[in-house]
């Protein structure tokens, strides 16, 4: 006997590549197991709007191989209120779904964790690029954009190299520096700026000149944007070292394209994670993988913990890249 009926699915917040793997997953998995399933057009904005319809096997077809998410992301302030979520939670009811699956960020999360103690049953997927969720070893977007920023590397890398510059390039992930960490050890940067590390741009200056007396004729600086703004950080390198710099802000580019096939992957294995727990009863939990196994976490332990950064493979790559 399945703890629920009728299920829907939500993309909210900044969107991510595998979202649409994600929502195909649930979709799917959800009429295999004889539910019936609903799309929540624009998150909890559409939501309010009672912007809700039935999806079917073909409503997904075609989409995995996309970015974005064919249900479309909003920010939604009235959904942030407590009359916002027990409206939210009324619509669902009128239309008789017992089950919710939300696919986004950390602010996504507190208003499913909401709705599931408005005794809506819900489950949460880590849709992010950021990759800034607790309990999960990555999130659905995060491989994709990591991809991005490294084939951009590559490109700076042979132009920098051709006129001896130095390439400062601002990534985003907010307040985490994981996209800056991952894409600045596959790409050999020279120095990696994140904020879970303090550092001062004299460090920062000081290591250039070493490379440069040590041979290096380029060197490639990643700066997660949660530190600052990348024109800051070359401003203050150029004023300690003799060096050319050039600032690029790669911006919502590393939010586009085609998601590699782990996005893909995660966002499959947790879509149908997500309907097959909740047909077992379970609510209020948010879905992770921890060293390749698919986890449930309390929604509360995950919006209340930060997610740890991981100092072994900063200190690797900053080792590697003498
Ligand atoms: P993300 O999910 O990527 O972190 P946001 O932080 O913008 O993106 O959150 C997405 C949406 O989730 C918000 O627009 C809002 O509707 C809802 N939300 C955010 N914080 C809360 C909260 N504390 N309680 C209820 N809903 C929230
Ligand atoms: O949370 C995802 C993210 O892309 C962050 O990396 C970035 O800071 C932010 O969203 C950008 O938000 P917006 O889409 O509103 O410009
Ligand atoms: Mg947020």
């Amino acid at each position: 006997m399945s703890a629920v009926k009728k299920i829907a699915v939500l993309t909210s917040g900044g969107d991510s590549q595998g979202m649409n793997a994600a929502v195909r997953a649930v979709v799917r998995s959800g009429l295999y197991y004889g539910l019936e399933v609903f799309g929540v057009q624009r998150g909890y904005q559409g939501l309010l709007n009672n912007d809700i319809r039935p999806m079917d096997l073909r409503s997904v077809g075609d989409i995995i191989q996309r970015g974005g998410t064919v249900l479309q992301s909003a920010r939604c302030k009235e959904f942030v209120t407590p009359e916002g979520q027990q409206k939210g939670a009324d619509i669902l009811r009128e239309n008789g779904i017992d089950g919710l699956v939300v696919i986004g960020g950390d602010g996504s999360y507190q208003g499913a964790n909401k709705l599931s103690k408005l005794g809506i049953k819900t489950m949460c997927l880590p849709g992010t690029i950021d990759n800034d969720i607790s309990f999960t070893d990555f999130t659905i977007g995060f491989d994709t954009a990591v991809s991005i920023v490294v084939d951009a590397v590559n490109k700076l890398r042979d132009t920098m190299s051709s006129h001896e510059r130095s390439s400062i390039v601002e990534v985003m992930g907010r307040h985490c520096g994981d996209i800056a960490l991952y894409a600045g050890l596959a790409s050999g940067a020279e120095t990696i700026l994140v904020p879970e590390v303090p550092f001062t741009i004299d460090e920062v200056a000081n290591r250039m000149r070493q490379n440069f007396e040590h041979g290096k004729r380029h060197s490639i600086v990643i700066v997660a944007e949660g530190v600052g703004r990348g024109d800051d950080i070359a401003k203050g390198i150029s004023e300690r070292v003799d060096v050319d710099a050039r600032v690029t802000v790669l911006g919502h580019i590393q939010r586009g394209g085609c998601p590699t096939h782990n996005d893909r992957v995660l966002g499959s294995r947790l879509g149908d994670f997500a309907v097959r727990k909740l047909i077992e009863g379970e609510s209020g939990k948010a879905c992770g993988i921890i060293k390749n196994e698919l986890v449930l976490t309390d929604i509360d332990t995950v919006v209340n913990t930060k997610k740890g950064f991981n100092k072994e493979l900063y200190d690797l790559a900053s080792r590697l890249s003498q």
